[in-house]
């Protein structure tokens, strides 16, 4: 096999990890690429005046990235517009924050195609190309309009929509057929898979056969669920490190004798921050002798800012933590630690460990890696409890934890109060499950499967793909 190129809107180079990386697909992929020598293409982040399609080329330990700056527009409608404004609202079944609009159509379309044009003259015959996530739902298309031949796989970190709520997108169709110039699409669950199935099958007039392969718009493609992980390695190390014991100490000592809820998460009305503000307050409300011997630290880091859907969630978080803390402080107990800050990865592990309850409660979510980076950081001896929402992806997996739905307040608060009380033998138990699984389902592993299964897919499809390639 030649190299792998992977793909993505958002690159985060290896060596920054540590300096803190927020958003699950740079996380994983950062940890997935430092075993392979391949190349990490996307946009640099940067805003220039005229798109040049300049590259900027650098090798971080052994993975070469290749970074293109995008222009105003394209950071307009393709990157806040439609993959921010329409196909993340829709994919989190938030249809009421959706937004179309024929310009964000058309940026997406435009930047998909640069992507394509500056990544093909690095390609070679025998690089593998791994795309990610919904910024580049077409780029296989884009490609292979321009002659690429090599093996394309696509991984969506994000939820696949039922198709009631799919289907509301305009020119669906196209989108979907744009994602059959790929050979393999792997999804997060098997609801998402089962989610894209029944697409092809009730509103595509396609099939799917047992195995897996897809047949529709006169192609076909193999599907499949590749449950994302960690590395479980690196919370591990980290834990050991100064920083991580420094920040341990630091947020031990700022207890006094409470325990900690703690919640951590990019700033996204997906994440359901502003349910689990109300639900700690139901806990509140209902249990006095509670009251002055815990507190909840969320930690939300800004995302997206320049979309309005942000800042509104920022807004109400902000009235909120004020409100929940005017009706409950008092002189030396302040129930919400709100905090706006970005962490280093290793100080990161330091804080879960710290914490007695995690409360991870998406409305909608791929997978969350931070359920798994909470379970990998605690002590064997004296674990904390994983609350975890049913909505999330990695509750198929995570089944040892508290699963809660995250629109019942009151559910919240009682598992809540379980997890405060939980007795050690059975917090043992429970965590020594769920680290067997994150341990055992990691990043590698879900590196290896999906690139194993693409390379499957390379030898057993050569034929069809170079007369695919052909029209
Ligand atoms: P998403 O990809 O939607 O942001 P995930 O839970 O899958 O959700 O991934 C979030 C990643 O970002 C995790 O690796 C987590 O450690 C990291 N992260 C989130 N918030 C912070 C923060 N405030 N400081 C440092 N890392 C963070
Ligand atoms: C989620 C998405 C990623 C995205 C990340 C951070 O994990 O699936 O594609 O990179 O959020 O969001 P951002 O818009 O900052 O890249």
């Amino acid at each position: 096999m030649g190299r792998l190129i992977v793909v993505s809107n958002r690159v985060q180079p290896p060596d920054a990890a540590g300096a803190g990386a927020t958003g699950g697909l740079a996380v994983a992929l950062s940890a997935a690429l430092r075993e392979y020598s391949g190349l990490w293409f996307g946009w640099s982040g940067e805003t220039v005046d005229a798109f040049t399609g300049h590259l900027s080329m650098r090798k971080v330990g052994g993975v070469t990235l290749a970074l293109m700056d995008l222009d105003e527009h394209d950071v307009h409608e393709y990157y806040n517009g439609y993959a921010n404004r329409t196909l993340w609202p829709l994919f989190h079944y938030r249809t009421d924050l959706v937004a179309y609009e024929r310009s964000f159509d058309e940026g997406y379309a435009r930047v998909n195609a640069r992507f394509a044009e500056s990544l093909l003259p690095l390609i070679e015959p025998d690089d593998l190309i791994w795309v990610q996530d919904y910024h580049l739902l077409p780029l296989a298309r884009a490609l292979r309009r321009r002659g690429a031949r090599n093996p394309i796989g696509f991984f969506l970190h994000i939820p696949w929509p039922a198709r009631q709520i799919f289907t509301t997108l305009p020119r669906h169709a196209e989108l979907v057929e744009a994602l059959f110039d790929y050979d393999l699409i792997g999804f997060q669950t098997a609801d998402s898979l089962q989610a894209f199935a029944d697409y092809v099958k009730e509103s595509a007039g396609g099939e799917v056969l047992p195995g897996g392969i897809a047949m529709a718009f006169g192609k076909r493609a193999r599907i499949g669920a590749f449950p994302i992980g960690i590395d479980v390695a690196e919370i591990t190390e980290g834990l050991k490190s100064d920083r991580a014991k420094a920040e341990f100490e630091r947020v031990r000592a700022s207890l006094l004798g409470r325990k900690m809820i703690l919640g951590v998460d990019r700033l996204d009305y997906s994440k359901g921050l502003e349910e689990r503000f109300l639900a700690y307050e139901q806990y509140l409300e209902d249990h006095p002798e509670g009251r002055e011997h815990v507190f909840l630290l969320q930690i939300a880091t800004p995302t997206r800012d320049e979309v309005e859907a942000y800042q509104d969630i920022r807004g109400r978080l902000e009235s909120l933590s004020g409100r929940i803390n005017g009706a409950y402080a008092d002189v030396d107990w302040v129930p919400v630690r709100y905090v706006n800050k970005t962490y280093r990865r290793d100080a990161l592990t330091g804080i879960y460990r710290a914490a007695h309850v995690a409360l991870v409660t998406p409305l909608r979510d791929g997978m969350n890696l931070v359920a798994k980076e909470y379970v990998a950081a605690q002590d064997p001896d004296d674990p904390g409890v994983l609350v975890l929402s049913e909505q999330a992806g990695a509750a198929e997996q995570m089944r040892e934890a508290l699963i809660v739905n995250p629109f019942n307040r009151e559910a919240v608060a009682e598992a809540i109060r379980r997890g405060l009380a939980m007795p050690l033998a059975e917090r043992k138990d429970r965590w020594q499950a769920l680290f067997d699984g994150v341990s055992t389902d990691d990043v590698a592993a879900w590196r290896d499967s999906f690139v194993a299964a693409l390379k499957n897919e390379a030898t057993a499809d050569q034929p069809l793909r170079a007369s695919a390639n052909a029209r």
